[in-house]
């Protein structure tokens, strides 16, 4: 069993309501905290109050942006118990990521561990309304007090918590989307496949931009050419053409997401086909003049799917479903969010429950 440290905090916050939560604004009574050295690796796993760290101007991460974080959710199950939405997934990718950016590898059960003793903790912050949950942040930054560019010798991990509802304003509405011509996400080669947060700032840009024109995000074309499709926003991308799921392959530049792959899983068990290809934004904006584009969507961890109703590239609009829900984006939102609160039998393994 991991040893973990306990310093429970002596007053607790008011816990918001479930309407009133937004999106990672509120923060829990605790988070986990774990150090990293050469001498003695990741230790000092401990559970303590939220609050400020101290941070050396010099800290490393501050200058050279040497960190990676995650993204997951815990669900208040029916018999009131907090499933964990595949854990090991995550801090796989976790792992994936630090190792593409020289930062140590951790313990993934000793990791589930602590994440697991945290939601013990702060247990009642984790929100029962359908559409909303605990949204977990693990993150580690660069700490040496140090300007010269190497990688760091030492490392903080951290846990944070927050009770979360939509992602967008728009809810589970469908969004519209700018096809993004002049700036780019991430390079083959480079670190649009882990999650760093470098990969974040460079998308906020266009982000800004396309919000000014009223859009709600950006669809990202690859690199070399502005041709392929990538991602949408900070989601991977899906689209039904007549009847076949398509989605861009995982060839360096685009993050293996979770609800990506959990979307192909469900797909694969329904029998829709599905392919992992390549696909153009010149066949996308045929196919929507044409009608065949029944749909597309994002996934990810923070929306799970988000329909989008209407693209716009260069000077042409097509719309999509009639702006509208469409039946698959509804029926996969269903299944996976059914799996997360446990209403559903979960026949992939893909939640780890803390029992209350
Ligand atoms: C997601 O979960 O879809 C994201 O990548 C958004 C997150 C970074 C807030």
């Amino acid at each position: 069993m991991t040893e973990i440290a306990l310093k429970l905090c002596s007053q607790k916050k008011p816990i918001p309501a479930d309407d009133q939560l937004g999106f990672g604004v509120h923060f829990t009574d605790h988070m986990l905290v774990m150090d990293y050295d050469l001498k003695k690796g990741w230790h000092d796993m401990r559970i303590e109050p939220y609050g400020p760290i101290s941070i050396d101007p010099s800290m490393m991460v501050l200058h050279y942006g040497q960190a990676v974080f995650e993204g997951m959710k815990a669900f208040r199950a029916a018999d009131g118990n907090i499933n964990i939405f595949r854990p090991r997934d995550h801090f796989q990718r976790f792992n994936n990521s630090a190792v593409r950016v020289c930062i140590p590898e951790l313990d993934i059960e000793e990791l589930l561990d602590g994440l697991k003793k945290l939601l013990e903790i702060d247990h009642q912050w984790v929100p029962s309304t359908h559409g909303t949950a605990l949204y977990i942040r693990p993150f580690i930054f660069a700490t040496d007090q140090f300007l010269g560019v190497r990688p760091s010798h030492t490392y903080k991990l951290m846990i944070i918590l927050s009770p979360v509802g939509a992602y967008y304003a728009e809810g589970f509405n469908p969004v519209k989307i700018m096809v993004e011509d002049k700036y780019v996400r991430a390079v083959r080669g480079g670190i649009g496949a882990i999650k760093t947060p470098g990969n974040y700032a460079a998308s906020l840009l266009a982000a800004v931009e396309a919000k000014e024109k009223g859009f709600t995000q950006v669809l990202w074309l690859d690199a070399h050419e502005l041709k392929w499709l990538e991602e949408v926003g900070t989601m991977n991308i899906m689209l039904k053409l007549g009847d076949e799921v398509i989605t861009p392959p995982l060839t360096g530049s685009i993050l293996p997401g979770i609800t990506r792959d959990s979307t192909l899983k469900l797909l694969k068990q329904w029998q829709i086909p599905v392919a992992e290809k390549q696909i153009s934004i010149d066949e996308v904006m045929a196919a929507g003049r044409g009608g065949k584009l029944v749909e597309m969507f994002g996934t990810g961890t923070a929306a799970v799917i988000s329909p989008v109703g209407s693209i716009h590239y260069r000077d042409e609009s097509v719309v999509i479903n009639n702006g509208a829900v469409g039946e698959l984006s509804q029926r996969l939102f269903d299944a996976i969010t059914a799996i997360q609160y446990g209403d559903k039998e979960d026949s992939f393994g893909w939640i780890e429950t803390v029992k209350l």
